[in-house]
């Protein structure tokens, strides 16, 4: 028997990922899987061989389970903010499929459920352990552009018809906005590359997929707390492979993507100098680094240390998105309210 026993909860797409990750992590076994049908459930547990899986379709009787001790939630984002707070009340720790939650309201009563439980949290921003994000991160961290002036991230990936999760991502009662749906990961990652926090956004929609209940592609200029500048894009409408553009242009040098230009470093230098490595430019879960972001959040709740991309930090990211959905709406720039981040 495993340290920890793991439920996994909506048998989807992501599920199986999750799945699979926990499966190579020594100390976790998936001792239960539930969703909204048996057929789906069983579906996962016959895939991923994972025979020692007890199925439920009740997601309350799965988390009573007493051999259960941390819970993947793959629902889709509107089911998050329950799903979490009843885990949290039952003592689990929890890692959270993004969205988190598509309101503010959601958002505060899960961070105040996640403090009280004092559960461990990480929230599924898995490129943190995509390769070409972890060069960058560490290339940060050794000074080697200096400090970051103007940043730029963008999310483009077409979420059409041809795609599994259209049919939810359309309605707005579900996905919320593209940025919720799709374009946090550029909103997380333009915060931990810059590490600083945004304090004013303005931002435009436009939508060119009328399926979509809400605005299909978004740009938010944003300005951060200590000066430094950006800009954000979600677009979930284009006609081009998946990208994921990070610019980074600081004082002493410049990253874009796995390129980078830095003088003070490379005496000489006359072009781009480019790390071949693992982009992340693609949509499919398959490619996304899940096993370093599980292995990471057993990590947390073994040596019972909160993660850098916990809930209480991924609620700034989604404070953001707040302020981006307020301004294309409103036509006005949005100062950030950090209100569930500082509960
Ligand atoms: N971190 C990442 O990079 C990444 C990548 C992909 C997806 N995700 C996130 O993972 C979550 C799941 O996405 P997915 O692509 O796996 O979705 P999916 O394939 O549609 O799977 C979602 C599962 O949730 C269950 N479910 C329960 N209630 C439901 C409801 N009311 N409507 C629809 N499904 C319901 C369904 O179970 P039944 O089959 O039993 O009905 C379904 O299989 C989303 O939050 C998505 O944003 C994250």
């Amino acid at each position: 028997m495993a340290e920890y026993g793991v439920l996994v909860h909506g048998a989807g797409w992501v599920s199986t990922e999750h799945v699979r990750a926990y499966q190579r992590n020594p100390y976790t076994e998936v001792v239960a899987i539930s969703s909204r049908t048996r057929e789906s459930a069983e579906r996962l547990k016959e895939t991923t061989g994972a025979v020692n899986a007890k199925i439920y379709t009740d997601y309350e009787q799965a988390l009573a389970d007493p051999n259960v001790h941390l819970v993947s939630i793959c629902t889709p984002p509107n089911l998050h903010p329950r799903e979490t707070i009843l885990a949290a009340q039952a003592g689990k720790h929890i890692l959270i499929e993004k969205a988190v939650a598509n309101s503010r309201e959601e958002l505060i009563e899960m961070v105040k459920a996640v403090r009280k439980a004092g559960v461990k949290t990480v929230v599924s921003f898995v490129l943190h352990w995509n390769p070409q994000f972890m060069i960058i991160k560490r290339l940060l961290e050794q000074n080697a552009i200096g400090r970051i002036f103007y940043a730029e991230v963008d999310y483009w990936h077409h979420i059409g018809p041809h795609y599994r999760q259209y049919k939810w991502n359309v309605k707005k009662s579900v996905a919320g906005s593209s940025f919720l749906s799709a374009g946090c990961h550029a909103v997380d990652a333009i915060r931990y590359f810059v590490q600083d926090e945004i304090e004013e956004v303005m931002a435009y929609s436009n939508n060119t997929d009328r399926n979509y209940e809400y605005d299909t592609n978004v740009v938010a200029a944003v300005r951060f707390k200590g000066g430094a500048i950006g800009k954000l894009s979600s677009i979930l409408d284009c006609r081009c492979p998946y990208a994921f553009n990070i610019d980074l242009l600081g004082e002493r040098g410049t990253l874009r993507d796995n390129r980078i230009w830095a003088k003070d470093l490379f005496p000489g230098q006359t072009d781009w100098i480019t790390v071949p490595t693992i982009r992340p430019d693609s949509g499919d879960v398959t490619h996304h680094p899940f096993h370093g972001e599980i292995d990471h959040f057993v990590d947390c709740v073994r040596n019972n240390v909160e993660s850098h991309v916990s809930l209480y930090d991924a609620a700034k990211t989604h404070e953001v998105i707040y302020a981006i959905d307020e301004s294309a709406a409103t036509g006005k720039p949005v100062k950030v309210r950090y209100e569930a981040s500082a509960i």
